[in-house]
């Protein structure tokens, strides 16, 4: 239970989620944690069950597509706990009112496509550049886990610019994996495929639902505690010699045919 003591991790997008979800099992493994969501509110009522689990947390209210406020991020991260090792991109456009404006290329707004690079990909690569001279300093055992979506791995008829967003962020991984190696920095990306937070499933309709589950190789549909259990791994030293990976964590849905 102690696999991250010492160490100080940031979660974008931690207030609700998936992001919520590896708040919460990073400090269980004794990491000081950071919450930084667009949504402070839901970021300081995470930090608070994270204080009740009897770890140190802080909220930040960031806004993680503007370069100024992750740069607060990481400084605010830095000045309470002192140093950063562990930093996790896991926020994302993930509102169905952009989500629905998002589809094939030939209805693509640039405003659209623009404000989903921005929240989805610029964002982890202004992360990284922040955080990465503050995990230098660390002197190993530091590592970014970034996340992507099944999304990134297959074409469809919709969401083109949250798909091209994610396999940005493949991208992104390796090479700063490839950059930062030699420092002990990894750098690997998680690739999800539906995950049962509080929002999909108040959005998916039950029949869809049981069309998806028709097609995994698993029981059931994997939940938030699922993807933050591979966010520990990737964050801790057990997964040392992994590095400039993608992880697919689907249920094995994108396995087979
Ligand atoms: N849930 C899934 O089925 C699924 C599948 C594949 C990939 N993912 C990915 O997992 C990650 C988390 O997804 P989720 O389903 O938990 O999402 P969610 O909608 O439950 O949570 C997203 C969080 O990000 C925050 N956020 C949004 N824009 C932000 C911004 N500009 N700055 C800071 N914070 C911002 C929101 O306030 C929210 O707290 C995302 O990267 C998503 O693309 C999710």
């Amino acid at each position: 239970m102690d696999r991250l003591s010492g160490k100080v991790a940031v979660v974008t997008g931690g207030a609700r989620g998936i992001g919520r979800a590896s708040c919460l099992a990073l400090a269980r493994e004794g990491a000081r944690v950071a919450i930084a969501d667009i949504d402070f509110d839901g970021a300081e009522a995470v930090a608070e069950e994270v204080r009740e689990a009897g770890r140190e947390a802080l909220s930040v209210g960031t806004d993680v597509a503007d370069e100024a406020s992750v740069e607060v991020m990481v400084a605010a991260v830095v000045e309470k706990f002192g140093r950063l090792d562990i930093l996790h991109n896991n926020a994302a456009l993930t509102a169905p009112e952009p989500l629905s404006r998002d589809r094939g290329v030939a209805e693509m707004t640039v405003e659209v496509w623009d404000q989903t690079m921005a929240v989805n990909l610029r964002s982890q690569m202004l992360a990284c550049k922040h955080a990465v001279p503050h995990m230098r300093r660390a002197q190993g055992g530091c590592s970014i886990v970034n996340m992507s979506s099944g999304a990134a791995l297959k074409g469809d008829k919709v969401r083109t610019a949250y798909g091209a967003s994610k396999a940005g962020v493949h991208a992104l991984t390796m090479y700063v994996a490839t950059a930062y190696g030699r420092d002990g920095i990894r750098a690997n990306t998680i690739v999800p495929g539906l995950i049962l937070t509080e929002a999909v499933a108040a959005q998916v309709p039950a029949a869809m639902l049981d069309a998806y589950k028709a097609q995994l190789l698993t029981p059931a549909v994997g939940e938030p505690s699922d993807v933050a259990n591979l966010v520990v791994f990737l964050a801790s030293d057990d997964s040392r010699y992994i590095t400039g990976e993608a992880i697919v964590i689907d249920g094995g849905m994108s396995c087979h045919a």
